[in-house]
Order: structure tokens, then C-alpha cells, then sequence
């Protein structure tokens, strides 16, 4: 274990295992559809890449690197956008991925956007559910694990952009956001 870690949340294996859960449930649930997985940069890098490849199934891939900045009235009003998506969504069923649901406000902010795109459908999927945090009503559609408000990382989840390619998600040592 990295010694930045103090424990460990979800093992490489009990990750490996979900996945693959979630990867059939995908292809039991678009059977015949047309497809565009798209990936929110940088976080999802890791479980996008691990879900599309346990979906065993034809499927596009997109990225976007979107970042919402706060409350807003209107959810689509408050997200930059640095990377948009290149594949045509209109009539196509888009599964959005991330890593987290944290507040609820990227993914309410990118679904917002995306519906613009006159897509078939959206729905998201996320590797992590942080429900305590969430200040909006937003709820992912396929969720790995539920975790508790502790500060996460490995996976794809970051600390100062550290961490992304821990192949498990621990809780970081306090003494290491406390040196900053
Ligand atoms: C993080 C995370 C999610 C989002 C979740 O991304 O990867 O995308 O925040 O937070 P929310 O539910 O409160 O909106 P971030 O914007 O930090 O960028 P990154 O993916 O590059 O780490
Ligand atoms: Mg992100």
C-alpha cells in the first residue's frame, strides 16, 4: 500500500469484480442500441476504460473534460466545458461516466449540455456514489459503491492530481493535505 494511504476503501479485486458487473448489466440493458460512452476527463479515465471493455459490446467512445464551478439557477449555466464531444449523440442512447458523484453538479451540469445534443437517452454511471455530499437531487443510474464522506483517492480520484493510478481507492492520511 502507498504510504500516503491510511486505509483502503475498495480492493483492486473488489473493483476488478464490480465492474464486471456492471459491464453486463450494461449489455443486458442496450442490447441492440447504438451506443456512445462518454468519458468525463480526467477521473473516469480508468473505470471508462474498464466498463466499456467488460461491456463486450459495440460501443463509441467520447471524451469531455467539463468541470462545473458552483451553484447556479440554471444547471446548465454553470460547467466549462475544455474538451466537448466529437461523436454525433443525436438519436444515439449516451451512457455518461465518472468516477465520482460527489455533489451531484458535474454530472447535473453535463447531462444538462448533452441533452442538446437530442440524444435517444442519457444515463450515468459512476465507479463511486459520495451521497452525503450531494447538495442537488441528482442520483447516477449505475453505481459501484456507495463510500462514505472521507477523502478518496486511486482510481481515477485525485488529490492535486496525485494518486489517479493507485489500482485501488484509499482514504489519504490527513498529514498529507495537512503539509499544503
Ligand atoms: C471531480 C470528479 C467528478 C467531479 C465530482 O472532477 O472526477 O468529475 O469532480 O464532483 P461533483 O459531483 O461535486 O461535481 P474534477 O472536476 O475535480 O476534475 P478531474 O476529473 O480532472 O479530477
Ligand atoms: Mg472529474
Amino acid at each position: 500500500m502507498h504510504e500516503d494511504i491510511g486505509k483502503i476503501l475498495l480492493t483492486e479485486e473488489e473493483i476488478k469484480a464490480r465492474v464486471r458487473e456492471l459491464g453486463a448489466q450494461l449489455k443486458q440493458d442496450y442490447a441492440g442500441k447504438e451506443v456512445v460512452v462518454i468519458a468525463l476527463l480526467k477521473g473516469a479515465a480508468y473505470f471508462a476504460t474498464d466498463l466499456t471493455l467488460a461491456m463486450d459490446m459495440p460501443v463509441k467512445i467520447d471524451f469531455m473534460v467539463a468541470s462545473s464551478y458552483g451553484n447556479s439557477t440554471n444547471s446548465c449555466g454553470n460547467v466549462s466545458v475544455k474538451l466537448d464531444v466529437a461523436e454525433e449523440l443525436a438519436g444515439r442512447h449516451v451512457i455518461l461516466v465518472d468516477d465520482i458523484i460527489d455533489t451531484g453538479l458535474t454530472l447535473e451540469a453535463v447531462c444538462c449540455m448533452l441533452q442538446q445534443h437530442k440524444p435517444a437517452s442519457i444515463k450515468t454511471a459512476v465507479m463511486c456514489d459520495k451521497a452525503d455530499r450531494r447538495v442537488n437531487g441528482k442520483s447516477a443510474d449505475y453505481v459501484g459503491f456507495c463510500i462514505p464522506d472521507e477523502f478518496a483517492v486511486g482510481y481515477g480520484l485525485d488529490y492535486a492530481g496525485n494518486y489517479r493510478n493507485l489500482p485501488y481507492i484509499g482514504v489519504l492520511k490527513p498529514c498529507v493535505y495537512a503539509r499544503t
